[in-house]
């Protein structure tokens, strides 16, 4: 068929969004739906935090109707990796589509609303869909009815119906509850702090008070109109689109075919497109073809010979089809290795991206691109077969030969493929029992998938027994291992044939890991290659193992343990595959306690009152800086960033001749205004210029801003500038803080922010009766990742002002930056932030640079310029937490009391000063939370040639605290002490706290101490050791730990403006100098607004709260505005919102007075109105400034808070979070529920940054972590699963705003327990190893983050080996475990 002659069946794109139809006649296939929805509709909800399927952020309901049998199915889907053309005939729903302001919330807004699940709101859209998807479909079941207000959804599906989804802020507990709060089996009693209920409460109430459910009256996912119009087939016209459906194989053929007679067109083969996810399309294609219309590749078969599944079929169609049973009554090995592979394949990126992305599509990324793929892995282990076809050609080979072929052409179609039938073998002899097993494994920063693996395998084997001795012996076995810096999956042939035909005894197993081990080799380059070698031997161990153990234990039931039940009766295996998932799955997260105490004294100040605009997030309302619409004639940017640490910077050029599509503009330093200044950012210690100028200093510095008529030009013409660099004659770069030191390249420190020595070191040194000299340890960095790219929007104004909506924690900066840049008085800038999605300190002084380029852009241009970074640019630039290097001295006692400490820490501070000068305060501020007897420190602030490091979330502190825990682990283990004894003998008196801090207040106060032991009675601190200990005993291969740290944290208030003004109904506006960042500041503000304006006791019982409106910065209108940093924002914020209010009221009294004389009862409006009649003057303004001798003070609790277990697998290196203890001092919390969100969001970003998070970078500096695919931020399955927080009140405190204290920071701090947990368990399994013979272990280092590698690597890379070893020479029994 020709092209012309399949075009002329087509028409336009016709589809549903929210309900409303959309029908475009002509298409970029490129064009995804997500950019289709955010720029071409008013529905933002769909928010863009990776375009890689990473996050979660864009997901929508995707919604197809099959006519035939009139059934709707619902798809949750990525919509950045959806294409828009191919969504024709589909129904989309965004979370506008469930409700909102206007018409009414719907229940999954208000209870995501309600269990406080919301901070930043950037991700609340996504997670809202994903319940909603996995509501929606929950539905369908033939499950029993569910009690009213709840559905047929399971506990573990709720929780698991977010694992795809990324959230920075809240620590994924409250996000959890509130789906939960829908699920039939949930028991409400279980669910955490909301604003529903309280704990104890009738359940019957519990239930009345939750925002309704009811599935009858949901809204319909698929519109019936669309369903009239889908009746009648109807195709994309092609040629307005170049995007090709084909209904046919043959079709498909002579489609290719024609195309590639044309001129060698660029085609594109499309199934579900999320491969693009991984390799972006950088290049345009000419023509898309979309497989999915092709019959002959969606089909699913399953027959006696086995299953076969068409390539388009998506991974979680292919799960479902393994899963279901065949007709046969008895459950057949075969069966069984399906459910194995289908198990393993939900272990595959996430439920949204599982429901487009297909099985070809997999298989084909792994075949010509080297994809570390699972399926290839799984498949090849169960010995599949695929069917391709080639020009008219069709072949059937083996997956491994399709595997090892060259990479095929781009015209070679995979339609489908096939895993053959396991029979089970016919036992023929009366001797022997045999049997098929199957396994796979995988080793993965996330359990639940949506991270790839550092390695994967899957194992078949025939074994067979002895019924007389026992013995067991394989047949034959296939091992396949895949993903671990391979080309392709593949078979351990020399394992196999070593194998096959042997008996398996302990010298059976030692050889064959010995094989494995030097057959499993990743290619050169490969990271952590010794880790992943050492994975396949630990999961062949695993899965033999057993059967070596099993000869002693010789049942009728032979096997019935074996790994996760491979082979048990059929009985038994039937029963466990009929049972639902839920019920053979536990849950993520099990019961939170949560323990605080609502202050009456300022109400509402003190309750927890939900946050505001929660639900408008949820719904999606909620406007952030790129959600904004653009103006007229608007331009996008993107940067352009050097990839060289220090250079020469010859030219920046387009690639091609001609300017590439859509570009305007490319901008540099050279258009920086004549009265400009070159100049990016800058803080009290110095600037940091906008661009390079004729040199680039450091890998990832901006050199130029691409700008052009869409981002997405923008962003794809960055990628086709190519600089030329020059390095002649220059220095090499100072990439280290050695380099640093040995060229004397220091930031210096001003002499008022370098922190104070505390006693003599000499002396205490000499008082020491054990001294450890010169420890060193090194701590990495690590990424903000705020779900919101950095992002502005800037325009030209009238008379060369400029405004600039920006995404800032510092907007006051941005302008005083802009105006500075751009050679402008002040006045002629204004800029403007509503909230921000996420900050974490990268949004302070790291947004600005942003903020100046597209202001330098659109003033030079004079157009309105925008720019939302990718996550890659994104990444490169952001800087990020400090790196540094320690080395220590400290001398101690025999009891374990330390005399004195000795440190000298190199700080790699980048290029530019940015906050690093005051890294020295913040880190001994929190170093000093021990009495070390005497301290002493030489803190040098390193100029390198990185990217300039920046605060993030408790900048320094966090380090500190680390660094003052390593020093006390250090001391117990050189005295052989219980740690734990040892950090209670080094706690502060209040006398000693006195002589460390200046800011040390009342002994009242310090209630770090009286924590301590509580925490140690509330989380059984005592009998869990002991728990932990007889675990320990009775597990080789688990071992756990437990740990309890303290913190002290230094913060200081600083001034703030304030300005209140109330209108003529009543209303009230509040503007303050704080940023939403998701804290909660608004909230608070609210609060005390409400409670400060309610002193003037009006009469009628006016809900204050609700008539109180905090609007955004504005820097024109609301000067002096400073930082939202440092904890302290929100209670400053506040006391400048009170003094405003003080005034007000003290404006409105004597009204007041007069009017109740006059009146008898004055409501609220009539004394408004009365007060704008006799004009009195109803806006106030202050300037918060604290007193100079309360303005620092300490912060506990982070400090005694934790306790932790926690459980290390020694044949991976995973470790599980079990639970951990928080109790933590507010002083009297302004909003308990805020406070215990800022809590547990910090306590698991610490966790990202101790246990999962690997910022690296290369060998220039240019940070190459810098996706989702290769940095890895905590997800539901990766928090502890149980977490309990109590929130001390520690009553009055006379110096703070209404008594309370801050809690932004100072508890992330507190996950150095899990840290120090794991280290307990990593210390047992060395132990352990010890007591093998294993004197020559690598030296114990702390190193952070411990992901698994690292972990693996402390435990041993060898532990199996030499386990066997010693199993092998020992004389004991045989048995393995
Ligand atoms: C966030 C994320 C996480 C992931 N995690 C994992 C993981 O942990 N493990 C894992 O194994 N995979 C993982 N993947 C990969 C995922 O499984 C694949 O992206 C998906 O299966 C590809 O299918 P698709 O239909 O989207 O293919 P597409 O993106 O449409 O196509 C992929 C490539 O194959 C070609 N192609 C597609 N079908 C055919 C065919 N029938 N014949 C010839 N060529 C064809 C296309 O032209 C394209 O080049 C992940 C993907 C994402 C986005
Ligand atoms: S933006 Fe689509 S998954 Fe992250
Ligand atoms: S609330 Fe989830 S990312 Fe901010």
């Amino acid at each position: 068929m020709e092209e012309e002659q399949i075009e002329r069946e087509t028409k336009s794109l016709v589809f549903a969004v929210n309900g409303q139809r959309f029908e475009l006649s002509s298409v970029d296939p490129s064009m995804t739906l997500l950019e289709f929805l955010r720029t071409r509709t008013p529905f933002k909800s769909v928010k863009l935090g990776c375009g890689e399927g990473g996050c979660g952020a864009c997901i929508v309901l995707l919604s197809k109707y099959d006519p035939v049998i009139d059934h709707v199915e619902d798809l949750t889907v990525s919509s950045c990796l959806t294409l828009l053309c191919s969504v024709n005939g589909c129904a989309i729903t965004t979370t506008e589509g469930l409700g909102n302001s206007k018409d009414g919330f719907h229940s999954i807004h208000q209870r995501f609303a309600g269990f406080h699940s919301s901070q930043c709101g950037f991700c609340t859209p996504g997670m809202c869909i994903s319940l909603f998807g996995a509501l929606v479909n929950a539905e369908k079941t033939d499950r029993p009815k569910p009690s009213p207000g709840f559905s047929k959804l399971t506990v573990v599906e709720a929780e698991k119906a977010i694992a795809g989804n990324l959230c920075r802020c809240t620590g994924y507990r409250s996000i959890a509850d509130a789906c939960k709060s829908f699920a039939a089996d949930v028991d409400l009693e279980d669910l955490g702090l909301n604003c529903f209920w309280k704990k104890g409460e009738n359940p019957d109430v519990k239930v009345s008070r939750l925002p309704s459910y009811d599935h009858n009256n949901e809204i319909c996912t698929f519109p019936e109109f669309l369903k009239c119009e889908v009746k009648s087939p109807f195709l994309l016209d092609s040629q307005k689109s170049s995007w090709y459906n084909p209904d046919s194989v043959k079709e498909l053929q002579s489609l290719l075919k024609a195309i590639k007679g044309n001129n060698g067109a660029r085609i594109k083969l499309v199934a579900g497109n999320t491969g693009m996810g991984y390799y972006k399309d950088l290049q345009q294609y000419d023509k898309y073809i979309n497989l999915c219309h092709v019959p002959e590749l969606s089909i699913i078969g399953k027959d006696r010979t086995g299953i076969e599944i068409g390539a388009t079929v998506t991974i979680s169609k292919a799960i479902k089809a393994l899963k279901t049973e065949a007709n046969g009554e008895i459950l057949s090995e075969s069966e069984m290795v399906f459910k194995k592979i289908a198990v393993q394949m939900e272990k595959i990126a996430s439920q949204f991206v599982r429901n487009t992305g297909s099985v070809g599509g997999n298989l084909m990324m792994a075949q010509r691109k080297c994809f570390p793929s699972d399926i290839a892995t799984i498949l090849l282990a169960a010995g599949s077969f695929v069917n391709i076809i080639t020009d008219t050609m069709h072949e059937k080979l083996s997956l491994e030969d399709f595997l090892e072929r060259p990479p095929l052409d781009s015209e070679i179609i995979l339609t489908s493929v096939k895993i053959p039938k396991w029979e089970p073998i016919k036992n023929e002899s009366s001797e022997k029992d045999c049997k098929i097993l199957f396994e796979t494994y995988r080793a993965a920063p996330r359990p639940l998938g949506n991270a790839l693996p550092y390695l994967n395998a899957a194992f078949l084997a025939e074994v067979c027994r002895w019924k007389s001795s026992g013995e067991i012996a394989l047949n034959k076995c296939m091992l396949a291992f895949g993903a671990y810096g391979t080309k392709h999956s593949i078979r351990a042939r020399k394992v196999e044939e070593f194998l096959t035909g042997k008996k398996l005894t302990l010298d059976v197993l030692y050889e064959s890991i010995k094989l494995v081990g030097a057959s499993v080799v990743p290619e050169d380059g490969t990271t952590s290659s010794a880790y992943r070698s050492s994975l396949a031997v630990g999961f062949l161990f695993d899965f033999l193992g057993p059967l070596i153990d099993n000869v002693a234990k010789i049942s009728n039931h032979w096997l019935d343990n074996h790994g996760s039940a491979t082979i048990s009766t059929v009985d038994e295996v039937k029963q466990n595959y009929e049972q639902p998932d839920h019920a053979k799955v536990p849950t993520l997260l099990s019961l939170s306690k949560h323990v605080f105490e609502v202050t009456k004294e300022y109400q509402p100040v003190g309750e927890p009152v939900k946050k505001s605009g929660a639900a408008l997030q949820a719904s999606g309302e909620a406007i952030f800086v790129d959600d904004i619409p653009s103006p007229m004639n608007c331009l996008y940017g993107a940067f352009i960033y050097s990839t060289k640490p220090f250079a020469k910077v010859k030219s920046i050029k387009f690639k091609s001749k001609s300017l590439p599509y859509g570009v305007s503009a490319l901008i540099s330093f050279k258009d920086i205004p004549k009265d400009g200044e070159n100049i990016g950012s800058k803080s009290i210690f110095g600037p940091e210029p906008l661009f390079a100028d004729e040199m680039t200093r450091y890998a990832g510095e901006r050199i130029a801003l691409v700008v052009a008529d869409t981002q997405k030009h923008a962003d794809v013409a960055s990628n086709l500038v190519a600089v030329h660099y020059d390095m002649e004659n220059l220095e090499p770069p100072i990439l280290t803080v050695e380099e640093a030191v040995k060229r004397s390249s220091f930031f210096e420190v001003p002499p008022f922010f370098y922190p104070k020595q505390v006693g003599d070191v000499s002396k205490g040194m000499a008082e020491a009766d054990h001294k450890i000299l010169s420890a060193k340890m090194k701590l990495g960095s690590q990424y903000y990742f705020y779900m919101e790219n950095q992002s502005a929007l800037a325009l030209p104004d009238e008379d060369n002002c400029l405004v600039v909506y920006s995404s800032s924690q510092c907007p006051e900066f941005s302008h005083s930056t802009i105006a500075r840049c751009l050679g402008l008085p002040q006045h002629n800038v204004r800029v403007i932030t509503r909230r921000v999605g996420g900050g974490f300190g990268g949004k302070a002084l790291k947004s600005i640079p942003v903020a100046t380029a597209c202001a330098l852009a659109a003033h030079t241009l004079q157009r309105p310029v925008r720019m939302y970074l990718n996550r890659k640019t994104d990444m490169i630039m952001a800087g990020g937490r400090h790196p540094m290097e320690i080395t220590y001295s400290v001398g101690f006692k025999y009891s374990g009391k330390i005399t004195a400490l000795q440190l000298d820490i190199l700080i790699n501070a980048g290029i530019s000063p940015d906050i690093s000068p005051a890294m020295p305060h913040n880190m001994v501020g929190a170093l000093k939370k021990y009495d070390w007897g005497a301290l002493s420190f030489d803190i040098k602030v390193c100029k390198t040639n990185h990217s300039s490091k920046s605060a993030m979330r408790g900048p320094g502190e966090t380090q500190a605290s680390l660094i003052a825990e390593a020093v006390i682990e250090h001391v117990a283990s050189t005295l052989s002490m219980d740690v734990d004894s040892v950090r209670s003998i080094n706690l502060h008196t209040h006398d000693s706290l006195k002589m460390f801090y200046v800011s040390s207040g009342e002994a009242l106060e310090y209630s770090l101490t009286s924590m301590w032991d509580k925490i140690a009675m509330s989380s059984s601190l005592n009998h869990r050791t002991e728990v932990v200990k007889e675990f320990n005993r009775n597990n080789v291969w688990q071992k756990r730990g437990i740990s309890r740290v303290p913190v002290v944290h230094e913060v200081i208030v600083r001034p703030t403006p304030g300005k209140v003004g109330i209108l003529s109904d009543g209303s009230v506006i509040v503007e303050v100098g704080g940023i939403e960042l998701g804290q909660g500041l608004w909230t608070k503000v609210k609060q005390m607004a409400a409670f400060a304006l309610s002193a003037i006791k009006c009469d009628g019982g006016v809900e204050l709260l609700d008539k109180i409106r905090v609007i955004q910065s504005d820097t024109l209108s609301l000067i002096q505005g400073g930082f939202t940093s440092g904890s302290t924002t929100s209670e400053s914020s506040c006391e400048a919102v009170r003094l405003s209010c003080k005034t007000l009221v003290e404006r409105l009294t004597p009204l007041k007075e007069r009017l109740q004389v006059q009146m008898g009862s004055v409501t609220w409006e009539m004394l408004i109105s009365q007060a704008y009649l006799e004009a009195l003057n109803l806006s106030a303004s202050s300037f918060f400034v604290p007193d100079l001798n309360s303005m620092q003070y300490l912060n506990y609790g982070a400090a005694v808070t934790v306790e932790k277990q926690v459980e290390v697998n020694l044949l991976t290196g995973e470790t599980t979070f079990l639970r951990s203890d928080i109790i933590y001092d507010c002083g009297k919390s302004l909003n308990p529920a805020v406070d215990l969100g800022q809590i547990e969001g910090a306590f698991v970003q610490g966790i990202g940054f101790l246990m999962l998070e690997d910022y690296t970078t290369n060998s220039d500096g240019l940070v190459v972590a810098d996706s989702t695919w290769s940095y890895k931020i905590p997800t539901i399955d990766t928090i502890p699963k149980q977490i309990n927080v109590e929130i001390h009140n520690s009553g009055h405190h006379k110096n703070r705003v209404l008594s309370s204290k801050a809690c932004g920071e100072p508890p992330l701090l507190l996950a150095a327990s899990v840290y120090f947990a794991a280290q307990a368990a990593i210390k047992e399994a060395r132990e352990q190893m010890f007591s093998w013979g294993c004197r020559d272990q690598p030296a114990f280092n702390f190193q952070v983050p411990a992901i698994m590698p690292i972990v693996k690597e402390l435990c041993g890379l060898d532990c199996v080996e030499r386990y066997l070893k010693w199993k092998i020479g020992s004389e004991t029994s045989p048995e393995l475990y």
